[in-house]
């Protein structure tokens, strides 16, 4: 699960970009947003399927079995988020109420679907707590994306508090992966060696800081969202595109392109092979300790 308190983190970018990765380089991806902003869809460019989180909150509010939006990449399968997404919490808490044992209702509501699938990728809201909390009784490993500022540090405090919770009570096996360190500019070295100091104070040296990080790249970002293109989809648009002097010409307005397009895209490689290869070193060593082939 990708997930932190703070807003406006790169959690949705992350989980977007790493799903698309992790399904062109061959793995079967389901990538499902809990996030009543929907953004997932966007970002993929299939806002147009999207049922808003109906599916969802079907699914995991009365046990209806979850039928994905397929091929919205080769290999990529999504659970779509929206506003039915905060009908979902009014749900979970009343039911709650009642003494259910709400907390396993995402798991069970993906079992059916997981061993279809390499890698199941959540995206978090910035707040619902409870809707974390499912989604850490469903998980393995949590990906923390922050800014360098003290809040978006503090709001990854919270993530991790909360894990430590689970961890005690629904969900012994959920760790953190690690934590990606974005938007950053290409020169902020000093800044990036400061978070990485501050981080290893809040979490303590134990948990990993992934090496690549994104770079601040405003008007990639946007384009990406408002397209509906990854990053590494963005930088091949801009690779046909044709150039500034003849766009100008044309009777059609056409896209523009940011020159950051190549950077973005190969910061994200790196990231999400770092993330995939950090992944299936842990599950390896997992399958080890328990002494599975
Ligand atoms: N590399 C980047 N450089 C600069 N801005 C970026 C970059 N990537 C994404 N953004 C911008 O940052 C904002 C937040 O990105 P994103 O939606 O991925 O974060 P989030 O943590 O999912 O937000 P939320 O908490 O609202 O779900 C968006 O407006 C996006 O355009
Ligand atoms: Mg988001």
């Amino acid at each position: 699960m990708v997930s932190n308190g703070k807003g406006g983190v790169l959690k949705t970018s992350l989980a977007a970009n790493l799903a698309g990765l992790a399904a062109l380089s061959g793995w079967r991806v389901l990538a499902v947003d809990l996030d009543p902003q929907g953004n997932l869809a966007s970002d993929l460019g299939v806002l147009d399927r999207s049922d808003g989180g109906e599916g969802l909150l079907r699914a995991v509010a009365d046990g209806v079995p979850l039928a994905p939006l397929t091929a919205v990449r080769p290999g990529l399968d999504l659970v779509a988020g929206g506003p039915r997404t905060s009908d979902l919490t009014g749900h979970l808490s009343r039911a709650a109420l009642t003494g259910q044992f709400v907390h396993g209702w995402l798991d069970r509501a993906l079992a059916p679907l997981a061993g279809a699938y390499n890698l199941v990728l959540f995206d978090c809201p910035p707040g619902e707590a409870l809707i974390h909390t499912l989604a850490l009784t469903a998980a393995h490993y949590v990906l923390i994306p922050t800014q360098p500022d003290l809040a978006s540090i503090h709001g990854l405090g919270a993530v991790f508090a909360r894990l430590l919770d689970v961890r005690s009570t629904t969900n012994a096996n959920v760790e953190v992966l690690g934590v990606v360190v974005g938007p950053v500019g290409t020169q902020s070295t000093a800044i990036v060696r400061d978070t990485r100091a501050k981080l290893a104070e809040v979490l303590g040296e134990s948990v990993a800081v992934f090496d690549p990080t994104i770079r601040l790249a405003q008007a990639a970002a946007v384009h990406c969202r408002e397209r509906g293109l990854l990053a590494h989809e963005y930088e091949a648009a801009a690779g046909t595109a044709a150039p500034w002097w003849k766009r100008r010409d044309c009777k059609e307005p056409q896209p523009s392109f940011s020159s950051a397009a190549a950077g973005l895209a190969e910061d994200y490689q790196r990231l999400a092979e770092a993330i995939l290869g950090a992944f299936s070193a842990r599950q390896h060593e997992l399958a080890a300790t328990i002494g599975v082939a």
